[in-house]
């Protein structure tokens, strides 16, 4: 694979996928950190003398302008990021793009709109792909939250390309990840959690026996303490994987692997409850009560399954943690591994949110910027925007 650094970039259009994809509300970004994870390349493409023409997706519109997916707000956050002019086109491919281009200096920047304004860039179509190649000489790619998806900018446009590089933060997001697959410290503790089962199987079968321990938490847990016999109460659970469930929990058995589920729980009306109906152990959860939170028992307990680690990776939080009501299970995990004496990577947006509000999130080693590519990358599995980067 080469990276940016690898080739030279004064006076050359290089075209720069990144993962703008920022949560807003209101046209207020509410967390910028892909936005700074980007930085790095960004200014080293500038500093180069590279002309930048910087490209993004933003949520899901379908192939359909839509203004409140537009990228004009983090054109303006990037703007006072860099203390320095962004442009902005209209579009990302077509004419008004072509001549803004003409125009650009070597170490400028200009951002093209919302590349899922066009149903091309999902599509995968080779003549949106085409199109896109043409804006450039030199393609960079640092969107490492989007390389699990084929859609044009991250992979089509690679086929038109001479020149197909990876940016520094695809570098250190595969370094962390390939060090948690391939060479981690020992005792390595992976903790899963999350609402379900079904987005975690891949990575529960690719690492159970590369980990000493797993630890399992949110409403996933819910169908593992089902497939051992317990009551879960109202809470929701994944039944056509109970068998899964079960076949995991078998595995873990089987090869010494440490396995661990909440002993206790906060339990709660719904989701929207503003107190709880008490604590439980795991053996007694009333018909009537959901499962909200983790309990002090299991903080215990897992505080001390983690105490010695060397290696952990997290992903999904422990329960309903953006009701505060229920955020002590999560709150008091994400402070127990802040404060752990081991190489600590954690993935997915939950979660990342979750380091953010409780102001930890420096203490972290990495927090990837990957959802979806994160728990790929962990399965195993091939990702199309990493493939096309080693042509
Ligand atoms: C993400 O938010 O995980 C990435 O930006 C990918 O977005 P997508 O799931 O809409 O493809």
């Amino acid at each position: 694979m080469l990276y940016v650094d690898n080739v030279p970039l004064q006076g050359k259009k290089v075209l720069l996928r990144v993962d703008f994809n920022v949560p807003i509300t209101n046209g207020e970004i509410q967390d910028d950190s892909r936005i700074r994870a980007a930085i790095p390349t960004l200014k080293y493409i500038t500093d180069q003398g590279g002309k930048l023409i910087l490209c993004s997706h933003m949520g899901k519109p379908k192939g359909k302008f839509n203004q409140e997916l537009s990228l004009k707000p983090v054109a303006f956050r990037l703007q006072e990021l860099l203390n320095r002019e962004v442009a902005m086109a209209t579009d990302c491919i077509g004419d008004e793009v072509k001549s803004m281009l003409e125009d650009l200096q070597p170490g400028s920047i200009l951002l093209l709109e919302n590349l899922r304004f066009h149903p091309g860039e999902t599509d995968n179509d080779p003549e949106f792909s085409r199109q896109l190649a043409e804006l450039a000489e030199i393609y960079v790619n640092d969107a490492f939250g989007v390389v699990h998806r084929a859609h044009a900018s991250v992979e089509g446009v690679t086929k038109h390309m001479e020149t197909v590089t990876a940016g520094f933060l695809i570098k250190q997001e595969m370094d962390y990840l390939q060090k948690a697959l391939k060479t981690p410290e020992h005792p390595y503790v992976l903790i899963s959690g999350g609402a379900k089962v079904s987005s975690k199987l891949g990575i529960l079968n690719n690492m159970i026996d590369k980990v000493d321990r797993i630890i399992i938490g949110g409403g996933m847990a819910n169908t593992f303490r089902k497939a051992q016999g317990y009551g879960i109460g109202t809470s929701k659970t994944e039944d056509d994987l109970i068998e899964d469930a079960r076949a995991i929990m078998e595995k873990a058995k089987n090869n010494n692997i440490s396995f661990y589920l909440p002993v206790d729980y906060l339990t709660g009306a719904d989701m929207q409850a503003n107190q709880p109906n008490g604590v439980f152990p795991y053996q007694n959860v009333a018909e009537e009560d959901m499962i909200l939170d983790t309990g002090p028992a299991t903080h215990t307990l897992f505080s001390e399954v983690l105490k010695n680690a060397k290696t952990v990776v997290w992903n999904g939080p422990m329960g309903a943690f953006e009701n505060p009501t229920f955020s002590q299970g999560s709150v008091g995990l994400a402070q127990t591994v802040a404060n752990l004496e081991a190489t600590t990577i954690v993935g997915g947006g939950d979660t990342d949110s979750l380091l953010h509000n409780c102001g930890i999130a420096d203490q972290i080693d990495f927090i990837s910027t990957g959802g979806g590519s994160f728990l790929e990358f962990l399965e195993g599995k091939e990702l199309p925007g990493l493939k096309a980067l080693e042509q």
